[in-house]
């Protein structure tokens, strides 16, 4: 009989090892067929400033079971701290004195989220206090059990605490559509494109491109933006046919085959647009893949094909999306980054290079597309269980996996959400960005 890890660390004998020896024991996170629910309760709610009023008064909203005070509790599921008028490192400490009381109360999956003002004041003592909350919320992450998340929310000095892409990021951080983000911070730069009218489907009548989507996490993102309310239009190489029709049929998305790096793939796609009468809301650049070598050993073709695919493709493609008429104002683009462009990885100098340089990318069409009202920001996953990852030696994977804060691999609908997240109205407010999705994993910040 084959026993995995997880399996082996719950049971009696491997718990008392795992006590004993500090192996990593993950906790099953609840997603949001678990937990549909908005706000894990009860919710305390920290802060002196006006906004935090106004924050908890939103939490109401929501059906939160909202409170001050986290004494009386004995179990507490999410816990919301509002710091966007702390002015000196001073300031924090009288603010998060029930903290540490409550943070030993958490729920499984339960949610810490704190909203402070962006790290771009010209005052040392301001900027100081502000840039400390990054450092803080980064080592909740890393002392928080039992699937907690803690996540942090930076907005921009002329940005409303109640800004749409505010409320859209907090939303997000406490659903557990965000089970896999730990320990990262989103910047609101903008005030965003609204809220949408259902939170259930908030992408209802958006038309969204998601190339790569045969398998992996490409197939979970189209139908986690099918379940959303887009209509979605599949793209995939000439040679997954069965897989991508049997995912249009299975979602009701409508196919494309294409391989992205022939050089007139914009037009094709724009062609295909034309011919059915449609306009992009959002394109998802998911298609990608590895070809891995150390450096000494990797010769031209590894290279150019990685860079080809990951990057340039998508580059050629936004060239003519962007000059085409086929693309909305408030138009999304979501690029798949990886945790390798962040960090490096050995092995991978062409993948670390392409994914760097998706980063570097959207950075660049961020405000571009803001002009017109959209936004351009990338995903930065880390160890996802795919077919990709599944071909790693089984030792290796299984320390690449057991590397982050959350001690697991995330799923490709982790990777899914996050998307959806970006393609959605508040995503309006966050101006090429890049957001991981790793369990805040050890490389990099
Ligand atoms: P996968 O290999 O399972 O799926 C990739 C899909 O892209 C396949 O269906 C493939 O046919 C398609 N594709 C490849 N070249 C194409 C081309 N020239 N034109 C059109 N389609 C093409 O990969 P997976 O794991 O689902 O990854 C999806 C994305 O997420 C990739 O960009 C990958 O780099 C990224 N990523 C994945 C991580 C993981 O842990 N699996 C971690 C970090 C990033």
């Amino acid at each position: 009989m084959k026993i995995d890890y997880t399996t082996f660390v719950r049971s009696g004998p491997g718990k008392f090892i795992a006590g004993k020896t500090g192996l990593p024991q993950p906790t099953d996170l609840p997603r949001y067929t678990d937990r549909p629910q908005p706000i894990l309760g009860p919710v305390l709610v920290l802060g002196t400033s006006g906004g935090t009023e106004k924050i908890a008064s939103q939490l109401v909203d929501w059906d939160g079971d909202v409170r001050r005070h986290g004494d009386e509790l004995d179990k507490i599921g999410t816990i919301v701290v509002v710091l966007d008028e702390i002015e000196n490192p001073t300031d924090i400490g009288p603010i998060i004195r029930q903290l540490p009381a409550a943070f030993k109360k958490m729920k499984t999956g339960g949610r810490v989220v704190t909203l402070s003002r962006s790290v771009t004041s010209e005052d040392p003592a301001i900027n100081a206090a502000r840039s400390g909350v990054e450092g803080f919320i980064r080592t909740l992450a890393k002392e928080a059990r039992k699937g907690t998340t803690a996540n942090g929310i930076l907005i921009d000095d002329d940005i409303e605490v109640t800004a749409s892409s505010v409320i859209g990021a907090l939303r997000f951080f406490l659903s557990a559509k965000s089970a896999f983000i730990t320990g990262q911070t989103l910047r609101v730069s903008a005030d965003g494109g609204g809220l949408p009218t259902l939170w259930e489907q908030p992408l209802a009548c958006k038309t969204i491109l998601v190339t790569g989507a045969a398998r992996g996490i490409g197939a979970a993102i189209a139908a986690t933006l099918t379940r959303d309310g887009a209509k979605v239009l599949i793209l995939d190489v000439p040679g997954s046919g069965s897989a991508l029709a049997d995912l249009a049929n299975e979602i009701g998305a409508i196919p494309v085959q294409m391989d992205i790096t022939t050089e007139n793939a914009g037009e094709r796609i724009v062609d295909e647009l034309d011919k059915r009468n449609l306009v992009l809301d959002g394109i998802v650049h998911n298609a990608g893949i590895t070809r891995d070598k150390y450096f000494v050993n990797m010769s031209d073709d590894r290279w150019d094909v990685v860079v080809d695919v990951n990057i340039a493709a998508q580059l050629r493609i936004n060239d003519i999306l962007l000059e085409s008429d086929k693309i909305g104002d408030d138009f999304r683009l979501v690029s798949l980054a990886s945790t390798s462009g962040v960090a490096g990885n050995a092995g991978q100098a062409n993948y670390a290079y392409s994914k760097s340089a998706v980063m570097g990318m959207v950075a660049a069409l961020g405000p571009i597309l803001a002009e017109r009202g959209g936004t351009a920001n990338a995903v930065a996953p880390g160890f996802i269980e795919t077919e990709m990852t599944g071909k790693i030696p089984p030792v290796q994977r299984e320390i690449f996996r057991r590397s982050n804060s959350l001690k697991q691999g995330g799923l490709p609908l982790d990777v899914a959400e996050t998307v959806s997240f970006l393609c959605g109205l508040p995503a309006g407010g966050y101006v090429g960005q890049t957001l991981r999705v790793c369990g805040q994993n050890l490389v990099g910040r």
